[in-house]
């Protein structure tokens, strides 16, 4: 049975036979869970299902999920069942079927669908599982011997739903062994767990501690690959249908044959598992990177790549491998297939990134471990290998690996504090930059008093501070921050900077310069004494500075814009990696692989103008979040179930999660540039824009450059690319008749000296100083002599700005009478600071001292003469 066919008929059996609605996989980053870096199991994705946070859309569910995990990456290779990336099958209820079914079904599932002999099947329960034993024995019938007690048959994963299993085995045989190692409960190969039933009872808390869940859950797990192994009769997961085609293309791009030796077995194998892993990894969203899953992603790209060199393929083959993978998994993942040219081009950036870095890296680690084993030490320092990390994106993994194949292990401790160290010292460097004015305690002021309001007007000033402390009053010059009872201020966040303007006291004003929220959610000014002084306690006037303000909400709500036409443009891999939004411009960083053509960004402008011109209108709503993610808002930064959030809605063209100020229709922007594209990093591009008055003005900067342009070009607006056209060609003519011009005159020149040319032994010596523009003009300069003395040695040379060149040339019959322009011409070339040579007839240098030109082809003419003596 092939791969794709168990995965369907585990997923058509229970949603056919056992009512369960089928999902589709999730994705490989979990959502709202912040215990957890990557999805491992088919329930992680369903835990708000478990726990009854969420309702269901059904009580039963089944899906086939993509999974990863590398905590044992290092057995990856080695062993016939460790993977990074795998599907596991699961079915689930929600509150409804319990232990009986789970039992009854997968017994089913396994004897009656997939046929496997029941004599081979074996069994393990928690021991205190009663009813678990009861079922598999008296209702399954079940020999007593078949079925083990373990201690550890208790799952979970991070927080929330977890309780006993069961685990069901299958016995590949005697040959696979029969030592201890290869009975039940042993680590041996013969018998295989293939699905894990786990009887989902308690929700783990953050503390580590066990509440008993309201409802009853199932949530089993079985290996798509394992199982696959089992029905084709593999002795291991690799040589299934769901890795083979890989090692093939693998074996055909390294001439290295699957079952050869035991090395190239290990190399082949790894790849075939990270080439799953990596193809779905970036279908889902993951970019390499020096942190968490994009981490997690980088080091089982480079450890591929490593691999793959271990076989000797020499050119970049992420993509091939790619491509096999998504042929493969193509039938229930159709959406890779959109997904392939992305992926491809993602995966073979960073493979050629590290090509570059890796031959560097291994010439420093193979030092590192010659120095550890010269000084009869077994580990290599960490501090080392963190310089290696730091300077060549070494993971330390792979480090570590590569010492372990000699022998050495690594200082993981030393390489930790060279990390940290490093950590503290950017956490240092950006504490200096964000210490600003502190503001004073605030913890007796009423927070529930305070306010934010949207129109200017007189209110009271709270609280005066300035580095940290509360003042009564500050007067002229002072720097201080401030706390408004009712604030029309708008404080800085998402992006977006702060609100500036003017408070106005009885004796003196405040020039606010930014407004800020202290962790506590109160809004404070930061800004300085004008004119007099300010007191604490008193009525005072406040006035934003509304121009300003309007360009913000410009900015902000194109910032919006700008991402929804990206995605409209690129695709849904797009995701926001940070922006600012100053009244003049915006910024807009987000997550994509390579430069945008013009093309592309000419449609984004479109798209964002064509919405301008459509006048949307821009509303905001506070919801919770569950509702704003059903309407389909992009939330970014982690918020929680339940969480109260506020959604800017740009009509149905963008929505997103925001905290910030916006115009109330589109028209507003009046117009919307984009004045830069670029990349800030691995993965990472980064667009500038301006809308309304500036990109206004942008336009106003371009007439009046096109104007001064055509007056300089003597031609009116419209006709300056004809007029251009034209000078140039006027100007290629003019170029060529005066290095025609120039040639005749070097000719001229040389004619002469030609006549005049000193014989000797039969050889006609030939050295000058010419006035030509390169080395190649100053080549044919010398064939144009040789052409006219046919048995001659020719030295010239020529001044290149400050640089000097000299050719030398000797026809064959001189060659004959001794001449080596070689040699000839590294001597001279001394002369003028120089060094070069060549053969005995064809010779060159360059030099530096342009002043000792002369002297060097004089001193050049000698050495010939010299050598015909
Ligand atoms: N969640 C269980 C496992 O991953 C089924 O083994």
């Amino acid at each position: 049975m092939k791969g794709n066919d168990i995965r369907e008929s585990y997923l058509s059996f229970f949603e056919n036979k056992k009512d369960h609605l089928r999902l589709k996989s999730f994705s490989l980053i979990p959502k709202d869970d912040p215990s957890l870096l990557l999805i491992g199991a088919g329930m992680a994705p369903l835990k708000p299902f478990f726990t009854g946070k969420v309702e269901p859309p059904r009580h039963r569910i089944t899906t086939s999920q993509k999974c990863i995990r590398t905590g044992d990456i290092g057995n990856v290779g080695y062993t016939a069942r460790h993977h990074t990336f795998f599907e596991m099958l699961g079915n689930f209820s929600f509150g409804d079927y319990f232990k009986k079914e789970a039992i009854s079904w997968a017994w089913e599932f396994l004897t009656e669908v997939i046929k496997l002999d029941s004599s081979r099947l074996y069994v393990t329960i928690y021991p205190d599982d009663k009813e678990a034993y009861d079922y598999w024995h008296t209702m399954i019938g079940l020999p007593e011997n078949h079925i083990y007690p373990l201690a550890d048959n208790f799952w979970e994963i991070g927080e929330g739903p977890c309780g006993p299993d069961s685990e069901i085995f299958f016995d590949q045989g005697e040959e696979f062994g029969t030592d201890p190692e290869n009975q039940m409960g042993g680590d041996g190969d013969r018998f295989l767990e293939i699905w894990n039933l786990v009887f989902s009872q308690y929700d783990r808390q953050k503390d580590g501690s066990y509440l008993p869940l309201a409802k009853k859950n199932i949530d089993t797990g079985a290996g798509l690959e394992r199982l696959a192994a089992v029905l084709q009769h593999k002795k291991n997961n690799f040589e299934t249908d769901l890795f083979f085609p890989i090692i093939e293309e693998a074996s055909t791009l390294s001439g290295v044959s699957y079952g050869k030796s035991a090395q190239g077995d290990v190399a082949l194998k790894v790849i075939s598992d990270h080439a799953r892993a990596i193809t779905n990894m970036i279908a889902d969203g993951i970019l390499p990177s020096n942190e968490g899953r994009g981490y997690v992603l980088r080091r089982i790209l480079r450890r591929a790549v490593r691999f793959g060199k271990l076989l000797g393929i020499q050119d970049p083959f992420m993509g091939h491998m790619i491509d096999v993978v998504i042929d493969m998994m193509k039938p229930a993942y159709p959406e890779l297939l959109d997904k392939q040219a992305y992926i491809k081009k993602v995966a073979g950036m960073e493979e050629e990134r590290f090509q570059t870095t890796l031959n560097a890296g291994i010439d420093l680690l193979s030092e590192m471990i010659e120095d550890t084993q010269k000084h009869n030490e077994k580990n290599i320092s960490g501090e080392r290998v963190f310089k290696l990390y730091d300077t060549y994106g070494f993971p330390w993994e792979l480090t570590q690996e590569i010492a372990a194949e000699k022998g050495l292990s690594v200082d993981k401790a030393g390489f930790e504090a060279a990390m940290a160290e490093q950590k503290e010292r950017a956490r240092a460097a950006r504490a200096k930059v964000s210490a600003k004015v502190a503001t004073p305690d605030t913890t007796k002021l009423d927070i529930s008093s305070l306010s934010t309001i949207d129109e200017d007007g007189t209110t009271k000033l709270l609280l005066v501070g300035k580095d940290g402390k509360e003042l009564a009053s500050a007067a002229d010059g002072t720097e201080i921050t401030a706390i408004l009872l009712n604030t029309p201020f708008h404080a800085e966040g998402g992006g977006q900077i702060g609100d500036t303007g003017i408070i106005t006291g009885a004796e003196g004003s405040i020039i606010v310069e930014n407004t800020k929220k202290l962790p506590d959610g109160i809004t404070y000014i930061i800004g300085e004494v004008k004119e007099g002084i300010i007191r604490a306690g008193e009525e005072v006037n406040v006035v934003v500075d509304r121009d300003r303000r309007e360009k913000l909400a410009r900015n902000h709500t194109g910032t919006h814009m700008l991402q929804a036409a990206l995605r409209r443009v690129l695709g849904d891999q797009v995701n926001q990696a940070g922006s600012l939004v100053l009244p003049d411009r915006l910024r807009f960083d987000f997550t994509w692989p390579e430069a945008l053509s013009a093309k592309q960004i000419r449609e984004v402008e479109d798209i964002v103008n064509a919405e301008i011109i459509k006048n949307t209108s821009v509303s905001i709503n506070e919801m919770p979040i569950d509702e704003a993610k059903n309407l389909g808002a992009m939330a970014l930064f982690g918020e929680k179930y339940g969480d109260i959030v506020r959604v800017v809605s740009v009509g149905e063209f963008s929505k997103e999660l925001c905290g910030g100020t916006h115009v109330s229709n589109t028209g507003e922007l009046g117009s919307f540039r984009i004045i830069g594209e670029s990349g800030i990093g691995s993965g990472v591009r980064r667009i500038e824009a301006v809308t309304g008055w500036a990109a206004y003005e942008m336009m106003q900067e371009d007439r009046k450059l096109i104007n001064s342009a055509a007056d300089a070009l003597k031609s009116n607006s419209t006709g300056i690319l004809e007029r251009i056209e034209k000078l140039q060609a006027e100007l290629k003519d003019a170029e060529h008749e005066l290095s025609a011009l120039k040639k005749n005159k070097v000719q001229d020149e040389l004619k002469e000296l030609i006549q005049n040319a000193e014989v000797k032994n039969g050889v006609s010596i030939l050295g000058a100083v010419v006035h030509v523009d390169n080395i190649n003009e100053l080549r044919e300069a010398a064939d144009f002599v040789k052409a006219k003395l046919p048995v001659s040695a020719v030295i010239l040379g020529t001044a290149v700005g400050d640089k000097v060149n000299l050719v030398g040339m000797a026809s064959p019959d001189a060659v004959k009478a001794g001449i080596h322009m070689g040699k000839v011409i590294s001597q001279a070339a001394k002369i003028c600071g120089g060094g070069g040579g060549g053969k005995p007839a064809n010779a060159q240098a360059g030099g530096k001292d342009v002043s000792k030109l002369a002297d060097a082809v004089a001193q050049g003419v000698k050495i010939i003469s010299g050598m015909l003596d």
